[in-house]
């Protein structure tokens, strides 16, 4: 059975302060729903020593949003994944759209990364996805097929199974334009289908996929409701605790 997962992507979001009291508030209401998928927050590298702090002994778990593509050294402003790691962080979300658009992240670069993360004991969250004229050029799944080749089909089985997957059409990023449940399942399937080809059934059967794109508390049980579909990355209603657990709660 795969893990079911909902993770929150805070994003460039909230002051230290705030953010410590959004991971206390979302800790505090968990305590009375108990829920069923693994819970994870995303946060900027900056909070994250503090907000591991705040959720010890809560049932949430912490990831960064990034890490460095270099292990150490003369890279300055960078984050390693070792650094990332020794806050209490147990996943990295890499290959984010934004990551790549805004910050020429290409395959390489992101297969550093996942290397890195994985040689340092973080569970990488790798979001693919394709952007709106891809989807209207009918392009989608040899987008999504690429970026998975291009950074994470180069791992072995051991390693590629600590890899949650994320489809997040960029189409569907912060702008109130989900895909359908529909659209979502096919997508999923057919990225379940290509980890198959490449690891076989029990990995494939293994893997948890997530659906990221303006999945909010009113649309999150309709899209969770697909086979293929484990649960979601939330961006902009990750950043309010009630809409948060109420998209826990519909996992
Ligand atoms: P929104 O939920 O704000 O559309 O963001 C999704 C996302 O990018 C999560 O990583």
């Amino acid at each position: 059975m795969r893990t079911k997962m909902v993770a929150g992507n805070w994003k460039m979001n909230k002051t230290l302060q705030e953010g410590v009291a959004l991971a206390t508030e979302i800790k505090e209401a968990l305590k009375n729903q108990k829920p069923a998928c693994e819970v994870v927050i995303a946060t900027p590298f900056i909070h994250l020593a503090t907000v591991s702090q705040v959720i010890e002994g809560s049932p949430i778990h912490l990831a960064a949003e990034n890490c460095a593509d270099k292990a150490s050294g003369a890279f300055t402003g960078e984050v390693s994944a070792a650094m990332v790691r020794s806050t209490g962080a147990e996943y990295c979300i890499l290959g984010h759209s934004e990551r790549r658009a805004y910050y020429h992240e290409d395959y390489a670069i992101l297969r550093e990364k996942v290397l890195l993360a994985l040689e340092n004991g973080l569970k990488p969250i790798f979001c693919i996805g394709e952007v709106k004229e891809e989807r209207e050029a009918n392009i989608h799944e040899q987008v999504v097929k690429d970026q998975l080749e291009g950074s994470v089909f180069n791992l072995s089985a051991e390693d590629f199974a600590k890899v949650t997957l994320a489809y997040e059409p960029v189409w569907a990023i912060g702008t109130g334009l989900t895909a359908t449940p529909e659209q979502a399942q096919e997508m999923h399937a057919y990225i379940r289908s290509l980890v198959e080809k490449k690891y076989g059934k029990q990995v494939a059967d293994d893997t948890t996929i997530l659906y990221g794109g303006s999945c909010n508390a009113k649309n999150a049980a309709e899209l969770f409701a697909n086979p293929d579909v484990d649960g979601g990355l939330i961006g902009g209603a990750s950043l309010k605790a009630p809409d948060f657990c109420t998209i826990i709660a519909a996992r």
